[in-house]
């Protein structure tokens, strides 16, 4: 009896070590963006983004806890310490650095636009210059949110309305509430092929970098970079990237 107790005991104080052991980072993002993070048909989430913070995680000894919530409550979040990290297709600005603090980047990207199939505008300008405005459907708080809100609304040249993803902001344009879609060329690659009667612009309207973000006093920033760094350099990230992007 004494033995099974002490035997108990110590196979308790195992367990106790193990789960302390695999400490979990807090990433969070919003999985509405594939094919950078996104739900597989078992409902869990996957994606470029996902991915690449899996296998960081690996490296280091962390688990990986995601935490899905609206883009623009990522910078926020992460400022205040209740998320580790935002991996979420975000890119990289001037105004964001003044936030939080930049992994180097992994993706290169650009904003495009979404218009009807039949469309034969151009470029934003074309509608502008053909109705005097543009109604343009962003996601709220992306970059293609500030481009349009800046070069059109601010400028008296067009309306911005505002979706809380991506995907609401399609619907709006499938609906005729909006003229085209500013968003990510991947997800519009996306949205294009689950959706007819749309297509993309030749013209890319910005280029940008992909990187994850951190707050500026992180203590586990400089390992995660890192880390990032070794799975660039060793091809893992490209590899990732590579199984979610079809070769064209
Ligand atoms: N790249 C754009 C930005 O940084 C859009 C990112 C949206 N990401 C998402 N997971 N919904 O603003």
């Amino acid at each position: 009896m004494k033995k099974l107790i002490a035997l108990i005991l110590a196979l308790m104080l195992a367990f106790a070590g193990v789960s302390a052991m695999a400490e979990s980072l807090k990433m969070c993002t919003n999985a509405a963006f594939p094919p950078y993070e996104f739900y597989d048909e078992n409902s869990e989430a996957t994606g470029i983004d996902v991915e690449i913070a899996k296998a960081v995680c690996a490296k280091l000894g962390y688990d990986l806890e995601i935490v899905d919530i609206e883009f623009d409550q990522c910078i926020p979040g992460v400022q205040s310490g209740k998320y580790d990290f935002a991996a979420a297709g975000m890119t990289v600005t001037e105004e964001r650095k003044q936030m939080v603090q930049f992994t180097d980047t992994y993706a290169t990207a650009q904003q495009v636009v979404i218009v009807p199939a039949d469309c034969e505008m151009t470029s934003l300008d074309d509608f502008v210059a053909a109705n005097g405005t543009v109604k343009v459907g962003v996601q709220r708080a992306t970059t293609g949110d500030l481009y349009m809100t800046w070069d059109y609304e601010d400028a008296g040249k067009g309306t911005v309305d505002r979706y809380p993803i991506g995907a609401g902001a399609v619907e709006a344009l499938k609906a005729g509430k909006v003229d085209c879609v500013v968003i990510d060329n991947e997800p519009a690659k996306n949205f294009v092929a689950q959706n007819e009667g749309l297509k993309i612009l030749e013209s890319a309207y910005t280029t940008e970098e992909y990187a994850m973000a951190f707050s500026k006093e992180s203590p586990i920033y400089a390992d995660f970079n890192a880390a990032l760094n070794e799975l660039i350099e060793d091809g893992t990230v490209k590899g990732i990237i590579d199984s979610f992007i079809p070769a064209e």
